[in-house]
């Protein structure tokens, strides 16, 4: 489904140069959940940006369904990430003067989804939050916000999640949900997702974990059946 090759990727130019990416050589596939683990300044951010056609690479090539996306003209990555992508970040990103139910429909429109009002309510429901819909993000816990950014993400179908670290900021019972939600999608919907995550609860839920240190992949492999036993 993704398909990198040698992806680089440096920020700033002469003395302040960095060397973000090394050439990373990744394929993500449909079905399965990926963890991208690795310390804090790895890459790993960089990474999924460049995989979700937010930021560009600097060299290397980076395929989408066989399709070249690195030195596509920057007007023609937002139609692909509109059609091909949900985001779920950190902090949520939710817009706070709308209800739940706007945050998700409003996606629903900007990605030209049919009754984008009664679609937001059916994605609600889905991340069990359908009694939430009038609510704004202020009066919703950490668990609840980062489920509105799940469906939020869900909105026009998306075949690839890709999220950073989503349960950061949660306690241990709405992250182990969110953790289903993202799992499930994948099990069930044939979704590829791809969570960057420090946290260990994660690695329950995911098939593969990828492993980044200093711009490259350290290492690179599926769960074994005792390690899910
Ligand atoms: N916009 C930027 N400008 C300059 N350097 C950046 C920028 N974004 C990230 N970096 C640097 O690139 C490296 C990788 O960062 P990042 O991808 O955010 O890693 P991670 O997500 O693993 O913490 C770090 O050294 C970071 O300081
Ligand atoms: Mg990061």
């Amino acid at each position: 489904m993704i398909e990198a090759r040698n992806v680089m990727k440096t920020y700033g130019s002469g003395d302040n140069v960095v060397h973000a990416l090394r050439g990373v050589s990744l394929s993500i596939n449909a079905g399965e959940v990926t963890a991208l683990m690795g310390p804090s300044g790895s890459g790993k951010t960089t990474l999924i940006s460049i995989l979700g056609g937010i930021l560009s690479a600097t060299s290397g090539s980076v395929r989408i369904d066989g399709r070249e996306i690195v030195g596509l003209a920057e007007g023609e990555l937002p139609a692909l990430r509109r059609d091909l992508f949900g985001f779920i970040f950190q902090g949520f990103n939710l817009f706070p003067a709308l209800t739940a139910a706007e945050n998700v429909s409003v996606m629903c429109q900007l990605k030209h989804v049919p009754e984008p009002k009664k679609r937001a309510l059916e994605l609600l429901r889905m991340v069990g939050l359908e009694d939430k819909a009038r609510t704004h993000p202020s009066d919703l816990s950490g668990g609840q916000k980062q489920r509105v950014a799940i469906a939020r993400a869900l909105a026009g179908e998306p075949r690839i999640l890709l999220a950073d670290e989503p349960t950061a900021a949660l306690d241990s019972v709405s992250g182990r949900t969110v953790l289903e939600i993202l799992s499930g999608l994948a099990r069930e919907k044939g979704r590829a997702v791809i969570i960057v995550t420090h946290d260990p609860r994660v690695l329950e839920y995911c098939d593969r974990i990828v492993h980044i240190a200093d711009g490259r992949v350290e290492s690179d492999s599926y769960r074994t059946v005792e390690e899910v036993a």
